[in-house]
């Protein structure tokens, strides 16, 4: 070898030239087996010109040859190295997040009571009813005194209520307790309106039945409430019939049975005769659905609200929410609706 420097001098110009210009991964491996190549190659060809290097000359030869190819090494790594961020930069670039994604949409159903709740505001809104809330934690007077409810009775045990344990009110009207029964809107309403009123309440109550297929602990009640002079059971029945009929289907038929409710008098039963309609069962000759209670306002009540018995009358009902959603669309456990199971709840989409 006429000048090994040189030689080690060229072969390091032309390796990093050839490894900078390599634009993608063949071309550096490219480089790599003609510059780095361990069994051929322009590193090969230089070691094996070393063995004609004077004696006295290879300690001094052999470390520059060494050099060279730690720093001819160090181009390639440090090549590789940008050609993997580039690809790994080109990657982010080419997401674009603003595309949709590549898994459907799932879109949520109305739940089946909300629906319920929806298509009886709906029908009783047509037929002159507006919908009214009350407070869910209630006062003795307006769950039980005003309802005709004395302090004897045994609807008022404790062990038949949510007594709230802190609770005692200022204003002299006993404790509070969740409400067990939505008529307790009835006297919110009567206290604050003259009548005549025409007024429905969906909302929840609270009891502590053991729960099972058709009892919960927490279920929601619609109440009804039409006060004005001369409104008798037979306004009652129509609108009972008619709303049955708009939400059951055509020919539903509406029966009272005598009933008991300390708030109302006489007191029923209301059925339903229902053909099944959306649900199969039933068939030809239908059979009868509980409703809830209904009745004539009691004049204890129309007095304990300022409202005078002698000039007007009204009726009131109210309907368990969870049944008649049940039974709209053959829901056998009421326990569903409260589950949250997403494959029980898909199916009303
Ligand atoms: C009442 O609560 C009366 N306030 C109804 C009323 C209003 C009568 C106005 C007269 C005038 P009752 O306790 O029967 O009545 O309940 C009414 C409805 O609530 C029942 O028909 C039933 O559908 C529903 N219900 C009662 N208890 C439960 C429960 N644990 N789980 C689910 N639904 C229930």
């Amino acid at each position: 070898m006429s000048d090994p420097t040189a030689a080690f001098a060229d072969y390091e110009r032309e390796a990093t030239a050839a490894l900078a210009a390599a634009a993608t991964p063949d071309d550096l491996e490219a480089a790599r087996i003609e510059f780095l190549g361990k069994k051929q190659g322009r590193l090969r060809d230089l070691q094996k010109s070393l063995g004609s290097v004077p004696k006295e000359d290879k300690p001094a030869v052999g470390k520059a040859f060494n050099e060279v190819k730690t720093r001819v090494q160090a181009a390639l790594d440090a090549r590789q190295a940008e050609l993997e961020s580039a690809r790994a930069g080109a990657a982010v670039d080419a997401l674009d997040v603003t595309l949709p994604g590549r898994a459907p949409h799932r879109i949520g159903a109305v739940h089946p009571l909300t629906r319920t709740i929806a298509e009886f505001k709906g029908i009783l809104g047509r037929l002159g009813f507006t919908a009214v809330d009350g407070p869910e934690v209630e006062d003795e007077r307006h769950n039980f005194n005003a309802l005709n409810i004395p302090d004897d009775h045994p609807a008022r045990d404790p062990l038949e209520n949510f007594y709230l344990s802190a609770a005692s009110v200022g204003k002299g009207e006993g404790p509070l307790l969740l409400r067990s029964q939505t008529s307790t809107v009835q006297i919110r309403v009567m206290e604050q309106t003259p009548p005549p009123v025409r007024v429905i309440s969906i909302g929840r109550v609270y009891r502590p039945d053991t729960i099972d297929a058709t009892h919960h602990c927490q279920f929601h009640q619609m109440e009804g409430l039409m006060v004005g002079e001369g409104v008798t059971m037979a306004h009652l029945k129509t609108v009972l019939t008619l709303f049955c009929r708009a939400y059951l289907g055509e020919g539903t038929k509406v029966r009272f049975r005598p009933s008991f409710f300390p708030f109302t008098e006489p007191s029923v039963e209301a059925d339903a005769l229902w053909h099944g309609a959306g649900t199969g069962d039933g068939g030809a000759e239908g059979r009868w659905l509980e409703l809830g209670g209904a009745g004539m306002v009691d004049p204890n009540v129309l007095e304990a609200v300022g409202y005078d018995p002698e000039k007007v009358s009204g009726f009131a009902f109210g309907f368990g929410m969870e049944r008649f959603c049940m039974m709209r669309h053959g829901i056998s456990d009421i326990r569903l609706l409260t589950e949250n199971d997403v494959r029980f709840l898909r199916q009303f989409g």
